[in-house]
């Protein structure tokens, strides 16, 4: 069975999904994958921010046999350990007292525009529904989700999406303010905008979004999908900037590949959602919290800081391109999330060329070459990484 195989059978019987890159994974082992012609990569995308500690991971693998041995579901018509087990964590290491647990990124958020709306109704402030999020964000693509994005492309042929969202250009705290009122319920946020090219914010732009939900008695929620689970250099992004959030959203890197998303809250905020007004069948499944246990205890047990050497050594590299590569416009990021800039060329064709150097990565916008590694990458594959990027972007055809 060869790429071109798979490929012919998926366009059969598949939806179309993103715009797929014309290979197929068949397996994974640490940084590396392989195609199904047999091909190696070393994997710099992560199945998109997913795999923190990269594939295959032999302590997660260690905690799915075991708990497949004993139970995979029961609902949360019940009790479960692996949840309550993973929510202590969880709760020990962040700003929250409570978590919430679903299967994804966009259940999540929508999980957070319940919790925020909700607060506000249960304490008679009905008027209190809007959220006010920025341009250019993505927080996902159920229909929540997809108004609370800022990227118009998006939300095409979708009206009517649900109302009560407004949009403030990232970054502008400003601009923010002017969008605070007595009806807004929530600011939402990415602390760094992932889909929209690796954008970070002024250093005390979250610092003033605190002050001003403070001011104006909106809750701020951030959008941690991404950027949560150590991705950042740090457990979560939010530890950058000196502040908490009343509520955030996490999924991808916490189960290291296993579908699981959650909410995390203050106690404040979780108890307002009493029994029947939010829940899920899956969310919070036995499998997929054992997995996100073993994540979680593999991270604080010094992958983190790892992650975060690896990443500068990473971001050292690929910035000494910028004065010497005249089609590398910025290098930036946050711990291992890292965006590419490119002029004069698209990043489409870069990525294509560095997935045939053997590369796997995305672009994140059009001019931006996204790379999600796993925080374990070892220094002779950060610079090799560093050379398949650098020959991609000079020889890759515009
Ligand atoms: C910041 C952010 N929020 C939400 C989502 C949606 O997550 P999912 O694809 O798991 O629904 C994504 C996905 O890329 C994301 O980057």
């Amino acid at each position: 069975m060869t790429n071109a195989d798979v490929i012919a059978r998926a366009k059969r019987v598949l939806f179309q999904n993103y715009r797929t890159q014309p290979i197929a994974i068949v397996r994974g082992e640490g940084a590396r994958a392989w195609d199904a012609d047999g091909k190696r990569y070393l994997d710099c995308l992560g199945g998109i921010a997913v795999c923190v500690l990269g594939h295959n991971h032999p302590r997660v693998h260690a905690a799915l046999e075991a708990q497949a041995a004993k139970l995979w579901h029961a609902s949360n018509v019940y009790l479960t350990l692996p949840q309550i087990e993973l929510a202590e964590r969880l709760v020990s290491r962040s700003f929250a007292q409570r978590a919430f647990f679903c299967n994804s990124g966009a259940e999540a958020i929508e999980a957070l525009i319940k919790l925020a709306r909700h607060f506000h109704f249960e304490a008679g402030r009905e008027s209190r529904v809007e959220i006010v999020c920025a341009t250019n964000s993505f927080h996902g693509r159920t229909l929540g989700a997809l108004a609370a994005t800022g990227q118009p492309k998006y939300q095409k042929g979708f009206a009517p999406l649900p109302g009560g969202f407004v949009h403030v250009p990232f970054g502008d705290a400003a601009a923010l303010e002017r969008a605070l009122s007595p009806n807004t319920a929530a600011v939402l946020l990415e602390p760094v905008q992932g889909e929209a090219g690796v954008i970070v914010p002024p250093a005390n732009y979250l610092r003033e979004v605190r002050a001003l939900c403070d001011r104006h008695g909106a809750l701020l929620l951030l959008d941690e999908v991404q950027t949560g689970l150590g991705r950042s250099g740090k457990m979560w992004a939010y530890e950058h900037s000196g502040i908490t959030p009343d509520a955030m959203s996490f999924a991808k890197g916490i189960a290291n590949g296993i579908p699981l998303g959650g909410i995390l809250a203050t106690e404040m905020l979780a108890k307002t959602l009493t029994p029947g007004t939010h829940g899920t069948t899956f969310g919070g499944n036995p499998l997929a919290c054992a997995a996100a246990c073993a994540v979680f205890d593999e991270l604080i047990s010094g992958v983190i800081d790892q992650g975060q050497r690896a990443a500068e050594r990473l971001r050292g590299k690929l910035s000494a391109m910028v004065p010497r590569q005249p089609r590398v416009k910025d290098v930036r990021g946050l711990g291992m999330l890292i965006g590419i800039e490119v002029q004069g060329i698209a990043a489409a064709p870069v990525v294509a060329k560095a997935r045939e150097l053997g590369l796997l990565s995305n672009a994140a916008g059009e001019s931006v070459i996204r790379l999600a590694p796993p925080l374990t990458l070892t220094d002779a594959e950060i610079d090799e990484a560093a050379e398949i990027l650098e020959s991609a972007i000079t020889s890759a055809v515009a």
